[in-house]
């Protein structure tokens, strides 16, 4: 092993994409690609987030892939357990349909749907308490990057979960720094600028807990197959968070390997 102690972990975001023929295609075409071109699992993890709806047969394909590939939810509700709540799936039911992991704090969750402070924990404790391993999202703004905030905001949704997370419970969690600007616009930080906000948020993450030195740090923002090899050198950038390109079995596949080579 040459790279990073951390095995990296790479999980395409699909967000509201695509029909369901065109997911069970995109999973057939994957899982073709993994077995023409294999990724070791021990040198990367594999997740994919599709639709709530698509959640369950999505992870039936992926059960004959070669190798473990994640299924992943979007959201998870600020309510735990069962009850009268329409509309919403709790993490105990995410759990009950063998689904492990979630992502919380997505930029367009916290913009466009409200969720502040108080509904994200709210999900994350009851994620954490089923079991579920939290992919969690942080970012800032392009005007808070300019007013040179972006530390000072990331840092902040960093500590903001200090609040509901158990000491034991942060070995299951993921982060993925996402800057704003960069999701869905085809502009990606620079590695430099990357890696100075990873080595920042791995600093305030150990701070918090003695996780922190080994907690998975990704980078998510127009990630692509010609951005992947860079971003993957960077040694506080364990992995990636795609949207758009993980809409595309063969540039999916490709940003996988890049991370897997620094293993
Ligand atoms: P894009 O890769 O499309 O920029 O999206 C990033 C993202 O928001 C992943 O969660």
């Amino acid at each position: 092993m040459s790279g990073s102690a951390i095995t990296p972990w790479v999980i395409g975001n699909w967000k509201m994409n695509p029909v369901q023929a065109e997911a069970q295609q995109l999973v057939s075409e994957f899982k073709t690609l993994l077995e023409q071109q294999a990724i070791d699992a021990a040198q990367c993890h594999l997740g994919v987030a599709p639709v709530a709806i698509a959640l369950g047969s999505v992870q039936e394909q992926l059960k004959t892939a070669v190798r473990p590939v994640y299924t992943v939810a979007q959201d998870v509700s600020r309510i735990a357990g069962l009850g009268a709540y329409t509309g919403e799936v709790s993490a105990e039911l995410l759990k009950d349909s063998q689904i492990g992991f979630v992502l919380v704090g997505h930029s367009e969750r916290r913009e466009i749907f409200a969720e502040n402070v108080q509904i994200l924990n709210a999900k994350i404790q009851n994620a954490l308490a089923a079991g579920l391993t939290v992919i969690y999202c942080v970012g800032e703004s392009l005007q808070q990057r300019e007013s040179g905030q972006a530390e000072q905001v990331v840092l902040q949704q960093i500590c903001d979960i200090a609040a509901v997370v158990e000491a034991e419970q942060w070995q299951n969690i993921v982060i993925a720094y996402e800057p704003i600007w960069a999701i869905g616009t085809g502009k990606t930080a620079s590695p430099e600028d990357a890696q100075a906000m990873h080595a920042k948020i791995r600093e305030g993450l150990t701070q918090l807990t003695s996780y922190g030195p080994q907690m998975a740090i990704l980078y998510g923002g127009s990630v692509k197959p010609e951005n992947a090899v860079e971003l993957a050198a960077c040694p506080d950038i364990n992995g990636a968070l795609v949207g758009g390109a993980s809409l595309n079995a063969a540039s999916f596949h490709q940003i996988a390997q890049a991370f897997a080579n620094t293993q």
